[in-house]
């Protein structure tokens, strides 16, 4: 059986799985939940201290799913929130989303988090906390390090800084703007105040992802966490305006794949990545690739997902909306897929397929194996959108059933996908 264990910055995991910072960890009861699911690590709800005397009503949070479909397991879809100051890691922060709470203090939020940390020795699970500011309100040196010791003293394996804001707000380029500031600062003050490994999470809104994680990197960061939520403005065209308001934050399947991108990216940040007229085009040379750990956040609902971000160099992977959605069994799910995988592909350890992922180049690209597209004419009915849809002009009707010309043919695929009859069928 496939050992899905994995070790970086002095920390072991027993899997790469971990539940990003958000509602799933909003609480003692909703982390335990996530470790007896078997999560290889669980990043606690964002702990958002402006002032270290903070104690007041926090304001109302929005929630809304946001699918092109009422099924959101067929299309896809995202989670927006602007609550993140509305929940609190706290005994007084009730189960569920919505609502105003009593924002705790520093030390009522250190207490909560050493019952998450006492507790997660019992299920092999490691505990990240979520440090750092919130929306506008910017956290100061003091701050930074009063939670980093706070934390550390909270018995936490590791400290996530939010320097990426949740909900996603404006000040995410402010780290592009001054890095030094946003970026750095909050490294150096968090590495001085706690001998744990120190994560930014890198926003990828308003901000120079692949850059400043190098950035972060250069200033001492541990490892990096791209990202967390991105704006976004679902207009309501009824009412003629966002159907709530400051621009919610979004996560979601939707990122997987750009985000995977990042990655491999951030890796190689030195190299070209495209090849256009069979020249290499692109990279970076005064772009170091970033080498310490990274920890993907975004859209992770599969096996495929957390492999494709390893394969593409990432180190572990979190997933937050999906388990909001499909509950705390997601993880024992994704888990299972990625552990068939291995033993379908005779992958022992997860440092076998670890940043194996190569780009194809423009010479190879002739050289890979194409779909072709098999026409069943029992069920074609001749409606012709394979030929509209055809791109290639290697679709045509003959004697009103759909043909293909191989020579043309790229193996795009797209008939396959928009024939309604199911007529099409693809041949390796
Ligand atoms: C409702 C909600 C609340 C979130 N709260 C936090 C938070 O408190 N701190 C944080 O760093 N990220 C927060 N996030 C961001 C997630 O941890 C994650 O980075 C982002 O949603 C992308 O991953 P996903 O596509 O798997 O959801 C939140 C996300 C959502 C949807």
């Amino acid at each position: 059986m496939a050992d899905l264990s994995v070790e970086f910055s002095g920390i072991r995991l027993k899997n790469p799985l971990m539940v990003g910072a958000g509602p799933n960890t909003m609480n003692f009861q909703t982390s335990l939940d996530c470790m007896k699911a078997g999560f290889g690590a669980i990043v606690i709800r964002s702990l958002h201290t402006t002032h270290l005397d903070d104690h007041k009503e926090s304001s109302r949070g929005f929630w809304r799913i946001y699918s092109a479909n009422k099924n959101y397991k067929k299309s896809l879809y995202s989670f927006q929130s602007t609550g993140a100051p509305a929940q609190r890691v706290h005994k007084n922060v009730p189960p569920g989303f919505g609502g105003a709470a009593v924002m705790p203090t520093l030390e009522e939020y250190t207490e909560e988090v050493y019952k998450i940390t006492r507790a997660a020795k019992d299920y092999d699970c490691r505990v990240i906390a979520s440090t750092g500011w919130c929306g506008a309100r910017l956290s100061d040196e003091e701050v930074w390090a009063a939670e980093a010791k706070a934390m550390t003293e909270a018995g936490v394996d590791a400290i996530e800084l939010h320097t990426g804001p949740s909900p996603a707000t404006e000040p995410g380029r402010f780290i592009t703007v001054d890095p030094h500031k946003y970026l750095e600062m909050p490294i150096k003050v968090s590495k001085q105040a706690s001998n744990l490994p120190i994560f930014p999470k890198i926003p990828a809104d308003c901000c120079d992802t692949i850059g400043m994680s190098a950035f972060a990197q250069k200033a001492g960061a541990d490892g990096v966490v791209p990202v967390t939520r991105w704006i976004s403005i679902p207009v309501d065209i009824e009412n003629e305006k966002e159907p709530v308001w400051r621009g919610p934050g979004i996560g979601g399947p939707w990122s997987a794949p750009i985000m995977t991108g990042f990655v491999f990216r951030m890796r190689h940040a030195d190299q070209p990545i495209n090849y256009v007229g069979g020249g290499p085009v692109g990279g970076f040379p005064d772009s170091p690739p970033v080498t310490v750990p990274i920890i993907a956040s975004g859209g992770v609902r599969s096996g495929a997902d957390v492999i494709g971000y390893i394969m593409a160099g990432a180190d572990a992977a979190q997933t937050c909306v999906q388990v909001i959605l499909e509950g705390v069994g997601a993880g024992g799910r994704i888990l299972k897929e990625m552990s068939d995988w291995m033993d379908r592909k005779g992958y022992q350890r997860v440092s076998d397929f670890q940043g194996t992922l190569k780009l194809v180049g423009n010479k190879d690209v002739l050289s890979i194996p194409q779909w072709q597209p098999v026409i069943d004419d029992s069920l074609c009915n001749g409606c012709n959108i394979c030929v509209k849809s055809c791109y290639n002009h290697a679709m045509s009707l003959v004697d009103n059933k759909a043909r293909v010309d191989d020579s043309y043919c790229e193996g795009c695929r797209t008939c396959y996908y928009v024939c309604p009859t199911n007529a099409i069928s693809l041949k390796g």
